[in-house]
């Protein structure tokens, strides 16, 4: 163990360790500067896999690492067999029994069992000089003169290792330290593409190890935060980090409810049966990812690419890291392979890592910087939200300056103090957020963040009920939740009033020309006209955007007047179990509880909201406005034409937008998956369908629907 002392120690030296690789200016001399940055990979790799708290961004630990084996590489007398760089994750075993943060405690409902095979790290690359570097050296161990690869997509989520023995699974790992895991069999049971038997004996195959990620996709972690919000509760950071947590849940039927979901990627080892050869489905790694697949897996069949040469590998880097974005779970980069497995043999290893595998990194999506100050915002619904400024840096392409706290056990529990150095973190579509506080690093000028007593806008004195943890402002007159309802009711997910964004709710609001939500449909287009920078198609297409909002479908509405608890889901379920909208007026909170997914909590809200006169007013004032308080959904719940049938879109729609055929599928009843996968009855093909089209194709119980013949099932006419 560290005492608390070396910690700030070797928290300053990586630090300094960082500036100084910046500059290429060295501790006195090789030796010591090797030695320092040991200490400091060492210490790392103990808070990254054993404290599951890193001091350093995932981008500043590869520079110290890819810096020491500069160093090594230089002075090759000074390499010490304890480096890091000659061992898997060394230092572990050292530096703790082996109990992990995640088990203490646990430790019997996980224990701890060697793998087969230990699981060593990837080197990584960034770009592609270091990519052209990694097959020069390849080929020049091999004698040949073109190599061919095996490039994947790099899963950022929890890896884990599976044993299936006479075609059955028997044992489910987690990586560990790389050379022990925990023993997680019964929770992988429950994940996704992970089956409990697979006919590996169909190839000869009598043992065998494979190894993957398990990953939560981005809209089962959106959904679930979506949840979490609605609830107050502050959101999980990422689906990295909610993938690897869920797997250590002591119960595997919640673990099932995580909707886990796996891709294997990897063969570690294998026993044939006695006398039986390799069949060709294993000699290359490409058909070891087919063969999986073919087994009831997932592997990245479909996103895996064979080249011959480096050239190709770095174009198809390239364009996924276009795609990244789009991809319905997180990856960090890709992984090259050398496909063939006699070639992969004899390139060999490292103690670290093959030597025929490389991971290319996509831009970092972490960073470092100082928080310097905490603003206080008010809520719609009178929230205070500690909101941290920080000194901007770029992550991922986008420069962060500013990133919500969420509330005050949050500041507590991270520890944070005014000029703290804090880890940033920004994973695709996921906003920004801070993932710690490196308290090493204080020098004692850091200050306490205070809350407030009074709303920073309205001076009102600020409340926190019982039992939850944000304060709020009691005054619902008070200017800022007059405004934030008015921002929330206009946008894209609510009536989607397009160019009613946040800044012109704010000038029309300052300006007295809007003063509540009615106010929108009140909005004086003369005075508009003579407002600098609104020109007469502008205004035009406001005018538009707001009587098209009238029509919006009434979850819309529901969602947009922003009642506490109520997200988009349970937003559908009420507009879906009435007529019209005041019916809720007379609705016992007995009879919301019978509703889908109500609970007492949220039905208590519905009830405040439809009890309190001001609301209801406000309601009849939008209808007599003409804005639509009706259901107009000729499927209510349980009698759409589409009741219980899933649906994916794919392609470009051309007649349709995506999200007005996504709505009306669910109006209909019917319901939008996010993957092909067993549980899809119809694809809907628009042009250049990709993937998804052709593993729907392998599927034979999907139907797979042009848009005209979508179109034709749901009986519209457009
Ligand atoms: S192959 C011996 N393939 O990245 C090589 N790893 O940074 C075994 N990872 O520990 C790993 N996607 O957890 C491989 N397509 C992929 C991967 C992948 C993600 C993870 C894996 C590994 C880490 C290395």
């Amino acid at each position: 163990m560290y005492t608390k002392e070396i910690e700030i120690t070797l928290s300053r030296l990586a630090k300094d360790l960082l500036a100084r690789h910046a500059k290429q200016q060295l501790l006195n001399n090789p030796e010591e500067t090797m030695e320092a940055l040991q200490r400091v990979i060492i210490y790392n790799d103990w808070r990254y896999y054993v404290q599951s708290d890193p001091v350093l961004s995932d981008y500043e630990y590869d520079q110290l690492f890819a810096w020491l084996k500069q160093l090594e590489k230089e002075n090759p007398h000074l390499v010490s067999p304890d480096s890091p760089t000659q061992k898997v994750a060394q230092g572990l075993a050292a530096a703790s029994p082996g109990a992990t943060k995640a088990t203490r405690g646990a430790a019997k409902a996980f224990p701890s069992v060697p793998h087969l095979v230990p699981m060593l790290s990837l080197d990584n690359s960034y770009n592609a000089d270091d990519l052209i570097d990694w097959d020069r050296k390849a080929r020049e161990l091999s004698g040949l003169s073109e190599i061919e690869y095996c490039i994947e997509p790099k899963f950022d989520g929890a890896s884990i290792s599976l044993l299936y023995e006479d075609d059955k699974l028997v044992r489910g790992l987690t990586r560990g330290d790389g050379v022990v895991g925990e023993d997680i069999t019964q929770n992988v049971m429950q994940i996704k593409f992970i089956p409990p038997a697979a006919k590996f004996s169909k190839y000869g195959v009598h043992t065998i190890e494979i190894r993957g990620e398990v990953l939560i996709n981005k809209d089962t972690f959106k959904a679930f935060n979506d949840q979490r919000a609605a609830e107050n509760l502050p959101p999980l950071a990422n689906p990295r980090n909610a993938a690897s947590g869920s797997l250590r849940i002591i119960d595997p039927k919640e673990v099932a409810k995580r909707g886990l979901e796996a891709f294997l990627y990897h063969m570690s080892y294998h026993v044939m049966e006695k006398g039986v050869t390799e069949p060709k489905e294993i000699t290359t790694h490409s058909n070891t990812l087919d063969l999986f697949t073919e087994l009831g897996f997932r592997s990245p069949s479909k996103e895996k690419r064979v080249v011959k040469g480096i050239q190709a590998v770095i174009d198809y880097c390239n364009a996924f890291e276009h795609e990244r974005d789009n991809l319905p779970y997180e990856i960090d980069g890709m992984v090259i392979k050398v496909n063939d497995y006699a070639l992969q043999d004899k390139l060999g290893m490292t103690t670290h890592h093959p030597r025929w595998a490389i991971a290319y990194k996509f831009k970092a999506r972490q960073a470092t910087s100082k928080l310097r100050k905490v603003e206080f915002q008010v809520g719609r619904t009178g929230s205070i939200t500690p909101v941290a400024k920080i000194d901007p840096v770029p992550i991922g392409g986008v420069t962060v300056g500013s990133i919500s706290l969420f509330n005050e056990d949050v500041v507590r529990e991270k520890d944070l103090k005014i000029g703290d150095t804090v880890l940033v973190e920004r994973a695709g579509d996921v906003i920004p957020y801070i993932v710690k506080s490196v308290a090493d690093l204080r020098d004692g000028s850091e200050e306490d963040i205070v809350f407030p007593k009074h709303c920073p806008v309205c001076n009102s004195r600020l409340e926190k009920p019982e039992g939850e943890s944000v304060w709020r402002c009691p005054n619902i007159n008070c200017e800022a939740q007059v405004i934030e309802r008015m921002i929330h009711f206009v946008s894209k997910d609510a009536m989607d009033i397009r160019s009613l964004g946040e800044s012109n709710v704010r000038k029309f609001y300052t300006l007295g020309l809007m003063k509540d939500i009615p106010g929108i449909y009140e909005l004086d287009f003369s005075k508009l006209e003579q407002l600098e920078g609104f020109g007469k198609k502008s205004l035009s297409n406001l005018q538009e955007a707001i009587a098209h909002s009238k029509t919006q479908p009434l979850h819309r509405l529901v969602f947009g007047l922003g009642i506490r608890y109520v997200g988009e889901t349970t937003a559908k379920t009420l507009a879906n179990a009435v007529s019209h909208l005041l019916d809720y007026t007379e609705w016992s909170e007995e009879q919301l509880l019978a509703l889908e997914d109500i609970g007492p909590k949220v039905a208590g809200s519905i009830r405040q909201f439809f009890d309190n006169k001001d609301n209801v007013a406000v309601l009849k004032k939008l209808e007599s406005l003409g804005v639509n308080l009706q259901n107009t959904n000729s499927a209510q719940v349980g009698g759409g034409s589409l009741d219980g049938q899933t649906f994916l879109f794919t392609g470009t729609l051309s007649k349709l937008k995506r999200s007005d055929a996504e709505e009306l599928v669910e109006q209909q009843g019917g319901k939008i998956l996010s993957g092909v996968s067993s549980k899809l009855n119809y694809l809907v093909v628009g042009e250049d369908a990709g993937s998804k089209l052709e593993k729907a194709k392998k599927i034979n119980t999907i139907k797979v629907l042009t848009e005209d013949e979508f179109i034709k099932l749901l009986a519209i006419s457009i």
